[in-house]
């Protein structure tokens, strides 16, 4: 049995946290597990081609991965096979519970050059990258991310070719590669590739991604479209306690895990990444109480965490 099959046994579905560039770094990861963590996160993107550059410094923070928030998955991306191969023999020695190949990035500058979501359209290539994939990873399990195809939905030509390589977990973002976020995701069609996959290779496990705001909604969903579990990105943001299944969260609590936050953060990242970096997660935690909007421009305002700390004191 797969590992992600034996995650899944423990309550019959499995929760994950979206990979989020600038958003799920590590110190949000360990701020979620004091809070309500997902079954598996998963990291941001690191570019191949970045880490096997001259540049490896500046992509290499994605990286960064505690003992808290296992376990988790490392999503690659790129077209380089080599750069792959590479990456995957760093990675490796970091004892991922995954590596993951992002298919499904449609952002221009990762779209061009043939990387992303623009995979879907060489699956030739995709196959050599997912050979030597597999072939450095080892026992570590090897996934994808990806969409319901690049111009048109494509279940039966690209879910297809990807459950014919029978990996171990498949994520599909209900949408294809020229859908912005004004377009839902489309869980009818999610439910179809679970449906081909129950044909095809039953052992593949299927995580559904696209519009989830809240753990009864995910629940509701693996039962309706038959997945194997459900992922959640924007909808974290709007509450980080989303895993836990709580809404109703007090001032006091929110202000004290904004405090952690910002713990957590200059544990982690003091002098690596700069403090304005940190400012979105203000939102995320001071709001929907009275004089949260209030509070929240003052906070805005800080420039490091002593300062956080006087406007809390106020
Ligand atoms: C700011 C931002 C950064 C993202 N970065 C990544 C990424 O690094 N890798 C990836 O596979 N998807 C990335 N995504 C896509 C999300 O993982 C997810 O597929 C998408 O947001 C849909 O899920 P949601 O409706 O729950 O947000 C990103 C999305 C956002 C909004």
């Amino acid at each position: 049995m797969n590992s992600y099959k034996r995650l899944k046994k423990k309550k019959g579905y499995i929760t994950a946290l979206a990979p989020m560039e600038g958003i799920t770094d590590s110190s949000f990861r360990q701020v979620l597990c004091n809070i309500g963590r997902p079954d598996i996160f998963f990291t941001e993107f690191l570019s191949v081609e970045g880490f096997c550059s001259k540049g490896r410094e500046q992509v290499s923070h994605r990286l960064h991965l505690s003992k808290k928030e296992r376990p988790v998955i490392v999503q690659l991306w790129g077209n380089i096979p080599e750069y792959y191969a590479e990456t995957v023999r760093y990675v490796k020695k970091l004892r991922p519970a995954g590596i993951d190949i992002n298919i499904g990035c449609s952002v221009r500058d990762v779209l061009s050059g043939g990387r992303g979501s623009a995979l879907i359209k060489d699956r030739e290539l995709v196959k050599r990258i997912l050979d030597t994939v597999r072939g450095e990873a080892g026992r570590i399990p090897v996934s994808v991310k990806t969409r319901l195809g690049y111009d048109d939905i494509d279940i039966n030509g690209w879910i297809r070719f990807l459950l014919e390589l029978k990996l171990d977990l498949i994520t599909i973002h209900g949408r294809i590669s020229k859908d912005g976020y004004s377009t839902p995701s489309n869980w009818e069609k999610i439910a179809e590739c679970a449906t081909l996959r129950d044909e095809i290779s039953p052992d593949t496990l299927i995580i559904g991604n696209g519009d989830v705001k809240n753990l009864e909604q995910g629940k509701e969903y693996v039962k309706k479209y038959g997945v194997d579990g459900f992922m959640v990105g924007r909808g974290i943001l709007n509450n980080p306690w989303l895993f836990s299944g709580r809404e109703e969260i007090s001032k006091e609590e929110r202000i004290d895990i904004l405090i952690k936050h910002f713990e957590i953060f200059e544990k982690v990242w003091r002098g690596k990444k700069p403090f304005n970096s940190q400012k979105k997660y203000i939102k995320a935690y001071i709001c929907n109480f009275d004089g949260a909007n209030e509070l929240r421009k003052e906070l805005m305002k800080c420039d490091s965490f002593e300062e956080i700390q006087k406007v809390i004191m106020l």
